[in-house]
């Protein structure tokens, strides 16, 4: 009898046990889960430091239900909070927690300003008025996002001018990765009352040159580093678009998007038929990598893509009077990035869509023109906005 009391109190002792470490492992999962999934804002102090002798810092802006964090290092946008589907705040660009490993990022861009001319020029070539210039090449044989240093790695001067508005502005000097003229630009981050994130970009030069300012983040609509982005439904207003040669320049012509992997008209899963290897333009792209020729439908803001989280069901709509927008699936993202939150910057699991001119306009009389004149003011908006799915 006396036994087998003992082995009663004995087995229930060792239930509870059992039932306890169960239940704390429960609870360190679920911490785990809120830790991985809390989004925030990476801390101010992190971004103050003294780069090329200028004061680097993180600004935020706030509204009623978006939160942006921007560096003047680059111009770039660190983080994005908008709330999911579940009012959860959700972080949709990809970055990183402090300044040093923006410094070290590599040629990632993320979150960048990029400039003077953002995408490829050829060979680092072009002509204006018959004379020639070269630039840096730091792309194998051809020039990308500005050069060596780029606009992505200068430090700006930020002035916050109220709770939902940040002017940075950058002087480019005369000869600059081989760019001609004494360039201004000013780019403006708001916070609209419609949840959208607007780039205001403006540049004034003192001798003829060429311009195509952009943005280069990275977003991830069911919050970053949360996994692949090949589940997003995205929708481009193209019908077409500019294929390029093997170094991803663009061959001149502007192609079809009709029966072709680059038909994004209608909402289709980013990886429906991303690793359809028999399109050479895939091949090249390692994905897509490309330029998309927007269709207009006036002069000013019209919608250049509608992009949607699987899981989040956060929706993104980006409006511009840019007449492309180069749409990147992160296709030299490989992990070995750590970025916000210590994960890992695996690859695909961002997508970019750059407002911007065709890349290698300079080189392409018959595409928009990029050439800035003294005297004449380049002006651009691009308006990032969003909502949930209803
Ligand atoms: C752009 C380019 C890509 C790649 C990324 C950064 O989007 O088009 O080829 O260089 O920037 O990795």
């Amino acid at each position: 009898m006396r036994n087998l009391f003992s082995i009663l109190i004995f087995a229930s002792l060792a239930f509870i046990a059992c039932n306890n470490a169960q239940q704390n492992k429960q609870q360190e999962q679920n911490s785990d889960t809120t830790k991985s999934e809390s989004m925030e804002t990476p801390s101010t102090k992190a971004f103050q430091q003294n780069i090329d002798a200028k004061q680097t810092n993180l600004y935020v802006l706030k509204n009623k239900n978006i939160e942006a964090a921007i560096t003047n290092y680059g111009a770039r946008v660190v983080s994005l909070l908008v709330p999911d589907k579940n009012g959860k705040k959700t972080d949709v660009v990809v970055g990183f927690d402090n300044v040093n490993d923006y410094t070290q990022g590599g040629d990632t861009y993320f979150g960048a300003i990029v400039g003077r001319y953002g995408n490829r020029i050829a060979k680092g070539k072009f002509k204006l008025d018959g004379k020639g210039y070269t630039l840096a090449t730091n792309n194998g044989a051809n020039h990308l996002h500005g050069g060596n240093k780029g606009f992505s790695r200068e430090v700006w001067d930020a002035q916050q001018l109220n709770d939902t508005t940040l002017q940075l502005t950058y002087v480019s000097k005369d000869g600059e990765e081989g760019y001609p003229g004494n360039f201004t630009s000013k780019v403006i981050y708001t916070l609209t009352s419609n949840e959208g994130l607007k780039i205001d970009y403006e540049a004034t030069t003192d001798k003829k040159t060429v311009v195509n300012l952009t943005n280069h983040s990275y977003f991830n609509l069911n919050g970053q580093g949360s996994g692949t982005i090949l589940n997003h439904l995205m929708m481009i207003n193209a019908d077409k678009y500019t294929p390029v040669d093997s170094t991803l320049i663009p061959t001149g012509k502007l192609e079809p998007v009709k029966n072709t992997p680059f038909d994004f008209r209608s909402p289709t899963a980013i990886g429906a038929r991303i690793n359809d290897t028999s399109n050479i333009q895939l091949k090249y792209g390692k994905g897509y990598d490309h330029n998309f020729v927007l269709n207009k439908t006036n002069g000013g803001l019209s919608k250049a893509a509608e992009v949607l989280g699987d899981q989040s069901d956060i929706l993104m709509n980006v409006y511009t009077d840019q007449p492309g927008i180069q749409f990147y699936t992160g296709n030299f993202m490989d992990g070995s990035h750590t970025i916000k939150g210590g994960k890992k910057d695996d690859h695909r699991t961002a997508f970019c869509l750059e407002t911007q001119h065709y890349p290698d306009s300079p080189n392409h009389l018959q595409f928009p023109s990029t050439t800035l004149e003294p005297g004449k003011v380049y002006k651009t908006t691009t308006l990032y906005e969003f909502s949930v799915k209803k």
